[in-house]
């Protein structure tokens, strides 16, 4: 399986990045090919709802690095959405990329694909309802097969390497995808 996972956290050495890291690892330990790309490295423009991609050939009016994600969004089998949570949702970069799923609608693109769900926060599980929800529901609008979530509770850059058990939760959900 091809996975692409999107980093949707502005950190270096994001807690959102470890865990994906550590998904990864276990994936490639089951054969699977992974990459990661971080959207702050990215210039992502606002959905102008301007509905282009709602005709002819779906694609989007807009010109920017979307078009260098599109193609490797259509080439995955599973899609890692890692985001922290702000403000129980995602992050501004993450919700921007969320937008401008929207040719996807029109042609189907995503449908059938994975969506697995990697969200690091302060207050943990208990605060992420909101933001699962968002994204449980996107991925059955656009078709996709949810592929479950790593909701794990850290603050500090880094700090979830002091929970091992995390990491290897994380690293034993890539091994079984
Ligand atoms: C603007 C902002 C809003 C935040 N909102 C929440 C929140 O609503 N609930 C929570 O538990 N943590 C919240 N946090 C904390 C982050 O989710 C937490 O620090 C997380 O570990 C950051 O992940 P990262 O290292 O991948 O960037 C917020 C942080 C920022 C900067």
């Amino acid at each position: 399986m091809n996975i692409l996972a999107l980093i949707g956290s502005p950190r270096k050495g994001s807690n959102t990045e470890l865990l994906i890291d550590a998904v990864m690892e276990g994936a490639r330990t089951a054969g699977h090919q992974a990459e990661k790309l971080s959207l702050y490295d990215y210039d992502i423009k606002p959905c102008v709802d301007c509905r282009r991609c709602k005709r002819d050939d779906y694609r989007c009016a807009l010109t920017d690095d979307m078009s260098a994600i599109y193609p490797r969004l259509r080439d995955a089998d599973l899609i890692i959405f890692g985001t922290p949570v702000y403000w129980y949702g995602p992050t501004a970069k993450m919700k921007l990329l969320v937008d401008r799923l929207r040719p996807f609608i029109a042609d189907r693109g995503l449908a059938g694909k994975k969506g697995l769900v990697v969200v690091p926060s302060e207050e943990g599980a208990a605060c992420c309802g909101p933001l699962s929800e968002m994204f449980r529901m996107s991925f059955g609008y656009l078709g996709m097969e949810p592929a479950g979530e790593i909701l794990a509770a850290a603050y500090e850059r880094g700090e979830i390497k002091k929970s091992p058990n995390e990491l290897k939760r994380a690293r034993e959900k890539g091994a079984s995808l």
